[in-house]
């Protein structure tokens, strides 16, 4: 009957041991999922700034080379011009290929603007003329 006794706590023992090492393995994986998640959204607040950065430089060069036409913050005045708002925003090749080598009655700009330069007005057009 005593043997019966010490098994039972033993068991007991054994089974909050088991417990308690588990509980703290979980906490330990969610506060790194937290950790995770603080570091990626860190990283998305700087990646989203620095495009801000390179869409003003953008907006500088549109507002000197591409706003007679296509009106300012992108908002098309009404004419047969392509509103760039509506450009889509998984065809980036097409708008560097479209704005170096020309599109029907839009002159070509590769001769004006350098490659970088059309990409900086790309990531205006990203934001649809909102900043
Ligand atoms: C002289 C007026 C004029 C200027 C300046 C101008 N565009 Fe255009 N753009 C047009 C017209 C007109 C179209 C429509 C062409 C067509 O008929 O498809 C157009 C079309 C476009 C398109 C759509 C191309 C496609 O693939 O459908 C893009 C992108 C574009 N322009 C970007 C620019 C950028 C960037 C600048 C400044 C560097 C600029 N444009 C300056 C007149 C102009």
């Amino acid at each position: 009957m005593k043997h019966k006794y010490i098994a039972d706590i033993l068991l007991l023992s054994f089974i909050s041991f088991v417990f308690t090492a588990n509980a703290s393995e979980n906490k330990s994986v969610k506060d790194e999922n937290v950790s995770a998640k603080i570091i990626e959204s860190d990283a998305s607040i700087a990646e989203n700034s620095v495009a801000i950065e390179f869409a003003k430089k953008g907006k500088k060069i549109y507002d000197s080379y591409c706003i007679r036409c296509h009106g300012p913050k992108m908002i098309n005045p009404g004419t047969v011009t392509y509103d760039l708002r509506r450009f889509p925003e998984d065809q980036k090749t097409r708008f560097m290929n479209s704005v170096a080598k020309g599109i029907k009655q839009m002159p070509p700009w590769g001769n004006k603007l350098s490659m970088e330069e059309i990409d900086l007005i790309w990531q205006y057009v990203l934001t649809d003329g909102k900043i």
